[in-house]
Formats: C-alpha cells, sequence, structure tokens
C-alpha cells in the first residue's frame, strides 16, 4: 500500500535520518516499537506525548545518531539537540549542546511550557536538569589539547531521529533529535532543535520532522517554509513540491536532506534526497518500515 493514499484516522511516521542503515537489528528493533506504539495511537493517546515516547524508544535504541547513539564533536565531547511542537496548543522548544542527557525528547517534553522561550541551550539546560533530578552532578569541562579550531566541512548527514502524528483528535504533532552531522565544530548547532527548521507542527498548517545536512536545511528556510508551501499547493501537486524544494537544497546549498510529515489535511508524506531515509509508517493494522519513500525517491 502507498501510504501517502492514507485520509483520516490516526497515523504515527518515524524517520532513523538519511545516514542510517536498515539493519537487521533496525528492523527487528522497529518491528518492536511500532507493535508497542500502535495500542496507544488507537486508543486515543495525544499526538505530542506519543510523538515523545516514539523519539524516545528511538534514542534508546543507540541504533541512531539520537539519544544513546548520538556522535561526539569533534572535541570528543556528545552534544546533543532536539525539540518538539505540539499542532494543538502550538507550545514549541528547542533544546541544544545538553551533554549527559540521552533522554532528550523527554527533556524537551519537561522543559515544555516551563517559560514562554522557544529555544534552549547549553550549560544552563544542563544546570535545570540537575536541579529538577535528571543529572547527579553537571557534565564535567573537558579540554581537548589536540582539537584545532580549523575549517572542518560537517557535510556527512548522520541518523538524526524523527516522529510526526495524527491523534484520534485529529490534532498534529512533532519531534527530532541528534546527536548532529559528522566533523562538526563543537557548540555547532543543525536544524533539528530549531523550530521551523528541524521540526514544526501547526495543525492549520501541518507537522514535519526533517533529516540531513542542517547548514543547508536551515538555509533553505527548514521544514516550516517547506509545510508552507505544501499549504499553498493542491493534493495532486504536492509531491512536486516535495522533491523541489529537497532538490533546491541539493543544487543551491549542497546538503542532502529528507522528512516525514503530514500535510494541513492530514495526509502522510515521507521524501528524501538522499538514496535511503529509513522511516515507517505506523496506523491501526498496518506496520510499514522502508528505506525508500513510497513517493518521491532520490534526485532525478
Ligand atoms: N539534521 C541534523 C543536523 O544537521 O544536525
Amino acid at each position: 500500500m502507498d501510504f501517502q493514499e492514507v485520509e483520516g484516522g490516526p497515523f504515527l511516521l518515524f524517520h532513523c535520518g538519511t545516514g542510517s542503515t536498515l539493519t537487521y537489528a533496525a528492523r527487528n528493533f522497529l518491528a518492536g516499537m511500532m507493535a508497542e506504539l500502535e495500542p496507544r495511537l488507537t486508543l486515543g493517546e495525544r499526538a505530542f506525548e506519543l510523538a515523545v515516547r516514539c523519539v524516545d524508544r528511538l534514542e534508546d535504541s543507540g541504533l541512531f545518531n539520537g539519544g544513546k547513539g548520538a556522535i561526539p564533536q569533534s572535541d570528543g565531547v556528545v552534544r546533543r539537540d532536539a525539540g518538539g511542537m505540539d499542532g494543538k496548543s502550538l507550545d514549541a522548544l528547542g533544546i541544544s549542546q545538553v551533554r549527559g542527557i540521552p533522554s532528550m525528547a523527554r527533556l524537551v517534553a519537561a522543559l515544555m511550557g516551563q517559560s514562554a522561550h522557544v529555544h534552549l541551550s547549553g550549560s544552563m539546560v544542563e544546570r535545570w536538569a540537575l536541579r529538577h533530578g535528571w543529572l547527579s552532578e553537571l557534565p564535567e569541562e573537558k579540554e581537548d589539547p589536540t582539537f584545532m579550531w580549523e575549517t572542518l566541512p560537517g557535510l556527512a548527514g548522520e541518523g538524526t531521529v524523527g516522529c510526526v502524528v495524527r491523534d484520534c483528535q485529529g490534532d498534529l504533532a512533532a519531534v527530532t533529535s541528534t546527536g548532529g552531522i559528522g566533523r562538526m565544530w563543537p557548540g555547532r548547532i543543525g536544524d533539528s532543535p530549531v523550530v521551523g527548521g528541524g521540526f514544526y507542527a501547526d495543525n492549520e498548517r501541518g507537522a514535519i520532522s526533517m533529516t540531513g545536512v542542517g547548514e543547508a536545511i536551515l538555509k533553505a528556510g527548514g521544514g516550516g517554509t517547506l509545510l508552507a508551501l505544501l499549504a499553498s499547493t493542491s493534493k495532486e501537486n504536492r509531491d512536486t513540491i516535495l522533491s523541489g524544494f529537497l532538490d533546491r537544497i541539493q543544487a543551491r546549498f549542497s546538503g542532502e536532506a529528507g522528512c516525514v510529515g503530514a500535510d494541513r489535511n492530514g495526509l502522510p508524506f515521507a521524501a528524501h534526497s538522499t538514496s535511503r531515509m529509513v522511516h515507517g509508517f505506523l496506523r491501526k493494522g498496518h506496520h510499514h518500515v522502508s528505506d525508500q519513500a513510497s513517493g518521491y525517491r532520490g534526485l532525478s
């Protein structure tokens, strides 16, 4: 079945990045995860809670570049980024450059609504986490004497994870989490924790989670821009908009990218300009995992 044709009803879409491989272990893990999430989806768990739960599972698996599997920055330190948005309440939060906490999606959910801010970063998030029992001590400041502040063109996309949910009420949510990209400077922040960059959700516009080279995705305007373009076109033109946007990220900003999402009519989509993007689609009685989107595949 082409999941892009699904209309109505709740569904969950997730991706494990454009840099991941659908290994036997990954396929097994994802099958188990979807079996666990299906009753929550069909019994009415809220979109945002379910998206957080899904990304938490992906982070905890250690199989992808988010949570336990996050890659280190060029000084050897793992600093994670994540963000999420609730398409009904329009609450949104990104957190970036956080050390010592693999459960970034759950940390986003815990911090959401605690302030009016949409982005919090680094050591102050760690201090909040310490105060609220997420850390037993602050991560140690370590200087890598071999690290050179030289140009390290970080253009290798890795296996970011993300999820979009349309729940039983028709509400939408998106969550994205990453360890970043290969060869990145310490302190580098990509698209993943940026509202409208690596994630976005608004019931009136749709929901999206991006993956790929964050610099290129942000320069192209991010996932929020793609949703706006999709919202202003007909259903028939959807694939042209998706492929055109991803082509442009590649051609104009030299970065590969992919996404999963739901448009403003609640129709799911998945697309990538890379040869692969591990992703899955879940709705009642239907579990689908692939590394090829059923719509747009690669550059023409
Ligand atoms: N898309 C993940 C990153 O650029 O960090």
